[in-house]
């Protein structure tokens, strides 16, 4: 029986100001910041990070009074392990309205959740500004990812501000340019693996078990306190102007570190009294069908995943045949009503090239969760009258290859008006 959040969860002793960590398999507690740990001592499961209070909307300065804090990860501290962290600032995001789209798929209200807007382009930026942060308290030296390329370039920027020595293992020639630019160019050490992924997290998993690195992969439980803040964000602003919650939130699944981020967001919430339990959203996730063993336990009603060793898509970020998160995420998605969708590479860039049309730039893998939400809508398994808010994850300027593919071509004129007017005419 797995230990997830217990609506009247008590303190254990290990808590260090009202701040512990909980194994979800076999509910061992331990005190947050006495040692470096990812996983259990005793059944190696996965941590969560639990709170003695948890905050409601009130505490985090009311629903969007001009008095409430900047939006903003740090806004949501009383959520946080901290009070702040290394910041360039991160979160804030707009959530966008997006009518024309709203109407093609035929929902009641579809907002996009432009996570791209963050400062290295993608949300990790929220997950490291806290992960960074408990690196500085328990006092490590070098941070560490694998990574598809938005980590790496969060854990680059936010390493550097904090004036940390970063590593990073990228599967050699799939991780788009922008990327392999920003890991590059904020200063971390980058090791080119032949091999996947998932291949990249099993090394540098092992480094972080020798004492060399500190690991900062959403398997490190505070990466997620800080992704979090994302269902925060929605929630307070959806309702602040619809003056409900969304029914349902779609988004790309890779690792499942943000699947897994929103369902402890909405059960917090709950908990807190801030939420009822028919208020929480529905979670549905998106995969790319050659890269789907999320959709494959969803749809199979597994509680575990089984790992893809061979994996493809044009959607490089989740290009991810072991999600690791699994074990928090498959639970969020069941017992939120959510479900889980596979997508082809084509109905990807049919997204993508959508949601440029209506000015919302994201690279292939953000704009997984509209194509998500076109076939779920088609397959009548999404009702008409829901709200929806897609989330998209990273910038169209991360992968600007698949831009150019996706995007129409230059047309070469001669240097003169004249033969530009006749270049127009021609159409
Ligand atoms: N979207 C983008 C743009 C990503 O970069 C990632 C993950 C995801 C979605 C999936 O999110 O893991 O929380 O399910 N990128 C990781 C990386 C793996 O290394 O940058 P998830």
């Amino acid at each position: 029986m797995r230990a997830h959040l217990d609506l009247e969860e008590q303190v254990p002793g290990v808590a260090d100001d009202g701040v512990w960590l909980t194994c979800i398999e076999c509910g061992e507690t331990f005190a947050p910041f006495d040692a470096v740990r990812y996983t259990c001592d005793d059944c190696d499961g996965l941590l969560e990070v639990r709170y003695a209070d948890l905050p409601t909307w009130e505490d985090f300065g009311g629903a969007s009074t001009p008095e409430s804090g900047p939006y903003g990860v740090w806004r949501y501290s009383d959520a946080l392990p901290f009070e702040s962290g290394v910041s360039l600032p991160e979160g804030g995001t707009p959530l966008h309205h997006v009518p024309r789209l709203e109407d093609e798929v035929g929902v009641r209200n579809l907002r996009v959740k432009h996570e791209g807007m963050n400062p290295t382009g993608s949300f990790k930026d929220r997950g490291m500004t806290v992960g960074v942060r408990v690196a500085q308290e328990v006092g490590v030296g070098r941070l560490a990812c694998a990574s598809t390329g938005n980590t790496s370039a969060a854990l680059a920027a936010y390493g550097a501000r904090g004036g940390m020595e970063t590593l990073v293992l990228l599967p050699a020639g799939k991780v788009a340019a922008g990327k392999v630019a920003q890991a590059s160019l904020h200063g971390a050490r980058i090791l080119e693996v032949d091999g996947n992924f998932d291949r990249c997290l099993d090394i540098v998993q092992d480094l972080a078990a020798r004492g060399e690195v500190y690991l900062l992969n959403s398997l490190n439980p505070f990466r997620l306190e800080g992704q979090k803040t994302i269902g925060l964000e929605i929630m307070e602003r959806f309702y602040a102007d619809e003056g409900r919650y969304p029914d349902r939130i779609v988004l790309p699944v890779g690792n499942a570190g943000n699947t897994a981020a929103l369902y402890k967001c909405f059960r917090e919430l709950q908990r807190a009294g801030a939420i009822e339990a028919s208020e929480v959203p529905k979670l549905t996730g998106v995969q790319a069908e050659h890269s789907a063993p999320m959709v494959e336990a969803v749809e199979e009603g597994w509680d575990e995943i089984q790992r893809w060793e061979e994996v493809e898509t044009r959607a490089t970020a989740i290009r991810i045949g072991n999600p690791v998160n699994a074990p928090k995420a498959l639970p969020g998605i069941r017992e939120t009503g959510g479900t889980a969708v596979a997508v082809s590479d084509e109905a990807i860039t049919d997204a993508q090239r959508s949601l440029a049309e209506s000015g919302v730039g994201v690279e292939p893998a953000s704009a997984a969760s509209l194509a998500g939400l076109r076939k779920l809508r088609e397959q009548g398994r999404v009702d008409a009258d829901e709200d929806v808010v897609c989330l998209t994850t990273g910038h169209l300027l991360k992968d600007p290859d698949a831009a150019y593919e996706a995007g129409s071509d230059p047309e070469p004129v001669p240097a003169d008006t004249d033969a530009v007017l006749d270049h127009l005419a021609d159409e």
